[in-house]
């Protein structure tokens, strides 16, 4: 596995080895990788000749008040991990090689990106736009795989591709979850298992929130309710949202018809806590 810092070396690379786009495949990433981050490898290794993935926290996603500092960070544990599944290249560029000082250019998303999240959080969704898009140039992939854990961003980051006519394909995958059922994050290490116990009322109101669709229960608010009465038993999750909204455009919805993301944001302790689960009718 190849494992380049600077940006224009990818490009010098790609050129060298006679690459075109549709043979790379591309996984963005923060790092502190686990079976989430490789599922979207190994999928992207399947269906590419050519497989890159990137680390790089990226600062302009980070709220002043976020744990940007704090973020989880391994780059040994994490090429070695790359290395082991068979990675093409590692691109892991340093904050100053992304960002001039004077770093004045920002993609900004202006409508799914106002919901959920991204209502709580100013800004986050523009330096995801951002950096995925520097990323993409950069790389030059014909397709890019995101999980659908982050579902938010990966809607926002579909309508960034078609309206800018970025000839990328993005490609959704499965949420992968631990063997109790908590979803996979870089932010799980910051739970105690005290913690833990409390974050696993996520999965499960998601799952009784699923239970009572397929029984027949089809009106929005009550399935909300439902949802953050679970997550609000005892004092050790701090609900953010729990929203069911429509599955592509993220509008708000009365009654579930076609498909919906019901999606659920929560603190415990430090760690902020994201999850979803499509329902389709
Ligand atoms: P990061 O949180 O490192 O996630 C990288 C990719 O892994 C994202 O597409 C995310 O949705 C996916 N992922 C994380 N946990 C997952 C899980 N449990 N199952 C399936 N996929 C999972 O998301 C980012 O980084 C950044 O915002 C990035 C896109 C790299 C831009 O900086």
């Amino acid at each position: 596995m190849k494992i380049i810092k600077e940006p224009s070396e990818v490009r010098e690379y790609i050129r060298q080895k006679g690459l075109n786009r549709e043979e790379i495949g591309f996984v963005p990433t923060m790092g502190y990788l686990h079976e989430g981050h490789l599922s979207l490898v190994r999928r992207c290794k399947q269906e590419n000749s050519f497989c890159v993935v990137s680390i790089f926290v990226n600062p302009l996603q980070f709220g002043p008040s976020e744990d940007l500092a704090a973020y989880p960070r391994d780059f040994d544990r994490d090429s070695a991990l790359l290395e082991k599944e068979g990675v093409d290249l590692l691109f892991a560029p340093r904050e100053e090689d992304m960002y001039y000082p004077d770093f004045s250019t920002v993609v900004k998303e202006n409508k799914l990106s106002r919901y959920m999240c991204g209502a709580f959080r100013p800004g986050h969704f523009d330096g995801v736009c951002t950096v995925v898009l520097k990323l993409f140039n950069i790389v030059q992939p014909g397709r890019a795989y995101f999980g659908q854990k982050d579902y938010q961003q990966l809607q926002v980051l579909k309508r960034m591709v078609r309206d800018l006519n970025v000839p990328v394909e993005v490609i959704g995958c499965p949420i992968v979850r631990d063997h109790d059922g908590l979803a996979l994050s870089s932010r799980n290490v910051y739970l105690t298992e005290e913690q833990r116990k409390e974050a696993l009322k996520i999965p499960k109101a998601l799952e009784e929130a699923e239970r009572l669709f397929k029984s027949g229960v089809k009106d929005v608010k009550a399935l909300e309710a439902k949802v953050r009465e679970i997550l609000s038993e005892g004092d050790g999750l701090k609900v953010q949202y729990v929203e069911i909204r429509d599955a592509e455009n993220l509008e708000e919805v009365n009654e579930i018809k076609g498909k919906v993301v019901i999606a659920v944001a929560a603190y415990v302790g430090k760690a902020r806590l994201i999850d979803n689960k499509i329902l389709e009718s």
